[in-house]
């Protein structure tokens, strides 16, 4: 057994490199914390004797204020994958239906196994965009049905107008998540009105994230927002005590510090488009990605083999393609070195 001492170097030392240009497998954000959100935590971290809030009010009240709804239109959860399975323990019973395209987030097969629901797929188009028809047609049967804008691996965005189309044909008693874990990457002409959008479709729940842009994936905190009557429905099964005291003051902190986090993801969606620009002069196809990693379908090299040995961390499909991160100009480097010696 370890010593304490020991254990205690061992757990430090396990933790993850906040900059580590090779890590392009989990779509993290490349940038160490923002000084003003590490002090701002460092507080929070002398006063951990302390249970947080019995239920995230004041998180809830500052998101709904920042994002321009209603308190009782939002949920607080662990992450993302907090918030859909809260929805999924609301909504849904074992053996309901749940829709999804694939490939998708990995997050979700994973999530209707535990909810026991009952997945029914539908392939995304060769340039990786939802057949969103064929999602439409499978909701009549579904109790929820998932889609992703900017979709998880391939980054494309279906367009609002599409969406729209897709939200009249889906039963108003099938629950939509429309999974938005990438939304600050979108360019304005991309966005659609969230908070309008719940108030016209009682059934959608847009899921948002302060793992991706923000940069706190390590801290767990993600929120949904829907109409005020869906919104008390999801309340109802918030986890007491279930959002620790840290989660508070990094979103403000980050609220507070928001031009310098835009300046950070203006950056990452300039390597982003530097980084197809070389890909598309060498070559090699990419979907249109609009967030913060790129994916490379399996037809026009074997990924893995390009990037075994190389000590790049990516994501491999099992169909063969290939989704890799943004990270920094070094990080772009190694990719285009790693695809470079097989062309
Ligand atoms: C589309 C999508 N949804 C949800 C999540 C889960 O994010 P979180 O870290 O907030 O749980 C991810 C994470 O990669 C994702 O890509």
């Amino acid at each position: 057994m370890a010593s304490p001492r020991g254990a205690l170097l061992d757990a430090v030392s396990a933790l993850p490199q906040a900059v580590n240009p090779l890590a392009l497998s989990l779509n993290e954000c490349p940038f160490p914390p923002l000084p003003a959100v590490r002090s701002a935590l460092s507080t929070s971290n002398d006063a951990v004797n302390r249970y947080p809030e019995f239920l995230p009010e004041r998180l809830r009240s500052l998101i709904a204020g920042h994002d321009g709804i209603g308190e009782d239109q939002v949920v607080i959860g662990v992450g993302a994958t907090g918030v859909i399975m809260q929805v999924l323990h609301a909504v849904t019973s074992p053996g309901d239906t749940m829709v999804m395209s694939s490939p998708t987030f990995d997050g979700y097969p994973i999530f209707a196994q535990m909810a026991r629901l009952r997945s029914v797929t539908v392939p995304l188009d060769r340039h990786g965009h939802h057949d969103l028809d064929a999602m439409a047609e499978a909701a009549t049967h579904a109790r929820v049905v998932v889609v992703c804008r900017p979709h998880n691996p391939t980054g494309t965005v279906e367009p609002a107008a599409d969406i729209e189309r897709f939200l009249a044909r889906v039963p108003a008693d099938t629950v939509v998540l429309l999974d938005e874990a990438y939304v600050e990457f979108l360019a304005a002409e991309h966005r659609i009105d969230g908070p309008s959008l719940v108030t016209r479709f009682g059934n959608v729940v847009v899921v948002r994230t302060f793992s991706k842009a923000y940069g706190l994936a390590g801290l767990r905190i993600g929120y949904g927002f829907c109409a005020p009557e869906l919104g008390r429905q999801l309340w109802t099964m918030q986890l007491p005590f279930g959002i620790g005291l840290t989660a508070m003051v990094a979103v403000a902190a980050s609220y507070d510090a928001e031009s310098q986090l835009r300046q950070r993801i203006r950056m990452i969606a300039a390597e982003r488009r530097y980084l197809q620009m070389r890909l598309r002069a060498l070559g090699v196809y990419t979907t249109d990605g609009q967030a913060n990693f790129i994916y490379l379908p399996a037809d026009h090299a074997p990924w893995r083999e390009v990037f075994d040995g190389t000590g790049l961390q990516v994501r491999h499909y099992v169909d063969g393609g290939v989704r890799i991160t943004i990270g920094s100009r070094q990080s772009t480097r190694a990719v285009l070195w790693a695809v470079r010696a097989v062309r």
